[in-house]
């Protein structure tokens, strides 16, 4: 069988994930990788998991040399950089099948369109790693109610959330570097499932025509006082001079182009969920039929009383972003394959080996960036956004949200 051999860019939290994931595609083998740090250590484990030869490489250039997709799981700030060296790759003769790049695209739209012109400039099929779409209870639900769907008509509202407690690293929380905060971060992922689970079954991606969006922010638990020191503390960020949202809330009108019907998604993302770890939340609502994902409900439980508490050596071992280590805790036994990152590694090979993009490529993830992008607007002007206004579509083109520009404490009030 013919393997993908992928190199990836960034060892860090997700580079760990997406090699867990990449133990279930047959046809895949991690070649090699390249990071500022955390390599030799990703190298190691995977080599002990029978992944591929993970050889470590100083730089892009060398990695593209030797393997036939890259990997960009390195930070948002970088990811232009991270592209251009690609690219100068591929022209210098590196023999790429194929480019992958983690969500968010850009941190703004122009910075996304920039990733898809670099793109185009390589010549070589692309991926846009949104891990949601990918999801199989997703994926199950369209299959499960296709019959419905089409008898009855297709769905009319979705909602979808994202939720934890905040993440791991300092830079996502420093709006200038990550772009902003928990829309940009997880925003994305919530407004592309949402768009694409109320999309009528066998229609594109970007059937449904964006209308309208209405979008509210909020600093709730990271701006209080005592939040915001611990976090200044932890993780270097002073939320007090360049804050960025926690919470954020919103809605997009869509309309079917055939029969003029008006649907709607809404969206919930937040950074200061108080339950057990990660959430990821689904629904959606057709005539006489509905679907609903709760990642939280698993088939596993385990439970740690008070006495046995300090015996716990890693609670996020249970869960992404798990909360706490002792009482009923939800196990999921395997994320890489709930949140979709086996399925869209399984995709990527099949299509770069193909020769062709993968299900969703970077221009999709340009369609994504600017409906976030429109969701901060909204927010700022304090109104709801006409998407189908060229002029609206024109300002978003040059559009820096002001938290991204860290002149958050201007939109998000704070004690
Ligand atoms: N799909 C998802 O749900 C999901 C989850 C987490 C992260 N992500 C995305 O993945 C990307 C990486 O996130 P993460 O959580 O792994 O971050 P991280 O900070 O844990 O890891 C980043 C890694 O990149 C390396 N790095 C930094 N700058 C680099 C550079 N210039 N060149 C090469 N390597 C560099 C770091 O040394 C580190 O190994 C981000 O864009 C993030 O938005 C997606």
């Amino acid at each position: 069988m013919e393997k993908l051999k992928v190199g990836m860019i960034g060892a860090g939290f997700l580079g760990h994930f997406q090699s867990v994931a990449m133990e279930q595609v047959r046809n895949m083998e991690l070649a090699g990788i390249t990071s500022l740090q955390g390599a030799e250590e990703l190298s190691a484990s995977a080599r002990k998991r029978n992944l591929g030869p993970a050889t470590v490489y100083s730089n892009v250039t060398e990695l593209a040399k030797n393997v036939d997709a890259v990997a960009i799981y390195c930070p948002n700030y970088t990811r232009i950089a991270i592209m251009e060296e690609i690219v100068a790759a591929v022209k210098a003769g590196a023999a790429l099948k194929g480019i992958i790049c983690e969500k968010p695209l850009g941190r703004n739209v122009a910075e996304a369109k920039r990733l898809v012109e670099l793109g185009k400039e390589a010549g070589v099929p692309t991926a846009y790693f949104e891990n949601q779409l990918q999801m199989k209870p997703i994926q199950v639900q369209l299959k499960q109610l296709a019959p419905q769907q089409r008898t009855m008509g297709p769905l009319t509202l979705t909602r979808s959330s994202e939720e934890h407690g905040g993440p791991h690293e300092g830079w996502f929380w420093d709006p200038t570097r990550q772009g902003g905060g928990v829309l940009c971060d997880m925003g994305c992922h919530s407004i592309a499932v949402g768009w694409y689970a109320l999309t009528p079954i066998g229609k594109p991606l970007t059937f449904l025509q964006p209308q309208s969006v209405t979008c509210d922010l909020g600093l709730l638990k990271w701006g209080i006082p005592f939040w915001r020191e611990k976090l200044l503390k932890d993780r270097g960020v002073d939320y007090s001079k360049t804050p960025a949202e926690d919470f954020a809330t919103g809605m997009f009108t869509y309309k079917n182009p055939e029969t003029g019907q008006i649907v709607k998604a809404q969206f919930t993302n937040s950074w200061m969920f108080e339950k057990q770890g990660l959430r990821l939340f689904m629904d959606g609502m057709g005539p006489g039929y509905a679907f609903e994902v709760n990642t939280l409900i698993s088939p596993l439980s385990v439970f740690i009383g008070d006495a046995a508490a300090e015996a716990v050596a890693d609670q996020e071992a249970a869960l992404e972003k798990a909360t706490a280590s002792r009482g009923l805790l939800a196990v999921q036994h395997n994320e890489a394959d709930l949140y979709g990152y086996t399925d869209e590694n399984m995709d990527a090979a099949n299509c770069f080996l193909q020769g062709k993009d993968a299900f969703l490529n970077l221009e999709y993830g340009l369609e994504i960036t600017k409906l976030v992008m429109a969701a901060y607007m909204a927010h700022e002007k304090g109104k709801t956004i006409d998407l189908t206004d060229p002029n609206v579509q024109k300002e978003l083109e040059t559009y820096v949200p002001a938290i991204q520009q860290g002149k958050g404490a201007d939109v998000l009030p704070m004690m």
